[in-house]
């Protein structure tokens, strides 16, 4: 192989697990205990802000515990970012604040951010760390609106796909991290980039779309993507470059 393939890494749920944060499709995941019809969606916001509210505001205080922190598949994603002589962009359905924390800064969130807050009238964004309730307006500009997580419900658009499809459409090597591939766009880059750029899942069980990957890891985050990155930076990996 060549040293310098494109690379897109993309991340989900199962990331964050062994850092403390729940999936959301696994029998322990939090749509096991929550409909995501009620918390996850405009409408609901619609019906019953303060539910929806208060469930993103549980969400965020767990990231903030000082117990939350980043893990080995976080660090080691944040030194293969500093370390890769080619291309990389890391995309995370997650809106937890881990891959941050660890390092990596070629990162764009496509769900959104948990700390951060949108204005529903002007749309403005701004950090978030306090608990939102259905009356906090909107400080930085129009002070009219009242603020919502800067999160993407279901039926809503996923942000930055501009950026991401291009990066997808260069990459030579596509990496799927912790993610059940049952959302929809994420779900469907794999196939997107698939005979192009070399694909690899990296998750604890075969995923929904397993079949599409070239080559697949399957255990925990915490070993698996050190070990990747390990054989990537080691020139042990082929791509399609
Ligand atoms: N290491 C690696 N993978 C793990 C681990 C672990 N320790 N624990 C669980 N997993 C895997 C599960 O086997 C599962 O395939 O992570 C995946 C998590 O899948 P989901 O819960 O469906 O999470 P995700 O794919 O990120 O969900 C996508 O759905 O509800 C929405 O907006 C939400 O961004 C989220 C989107």
């Amino acid at each position: 192989m060549t040293t310098r393939p494109a690379i897109v890494v993309l991340t989900g749920a199962g990331i964050s697990r062994e850092s403390g944060l729940a999936t959301f499709r696994d029998a322990d995941g939090i749509w096991a205990r929550v409909r995501l019809e009620d918390v996850a969606t405009p409408e609901a916001f619609a019906r019953d802000p303060a539910r929806v509210q208060a469930f993103y505001n549980a969400r965020r205080a767990q990231i903030m515990d000082p117990q939350v922190a980043p893990n080995a598949a976080h660090l080691a994603l944040a030194d293969l970012e500093r370390r890769w002589p080619g291309d990389f962009l890391l995309v995370t359905q997650n809106i937890d604040d881990l891959h941050e924390r660890a390092g990596s800064r070629r990162l764009l969130h496509m769900h959104g951010e948990l700390l951060r807050a949108r204005c529903t009238i002007c749309g403005a964004t701004q950090r978030c760390i306090a608990p939102l309730e259905v009356t906090t307006a909107c400080a930085d500009c129009c002070r009219a609106g009242g603020l919502r997580p800067d999160v993407v419900w279901f039926g809503e658009m996923p942000l930055h796909m501009e950026p991401i499809g291009a990066a997808l459409a260069r990459c030579d090597l596509f990496v799927a991290i912790g993610t059940s591939g049952s959302v929809y766009p994420a779900a469907g880059f794999v196939a997107e980039v698939r005979g192009r750029a070399r694909t690899v899942e990296l998750n604890l069980e075969p995923s929904d779309g397993a079949a599409l990957f070239d080559e697949t890891h399957h255990g925990p985050a915490t070993q698996i993507v050190p070990a990747f990155a390990a054989r990537l930076l080691a020139g042990l990996v082929p791509s399609n470059e």
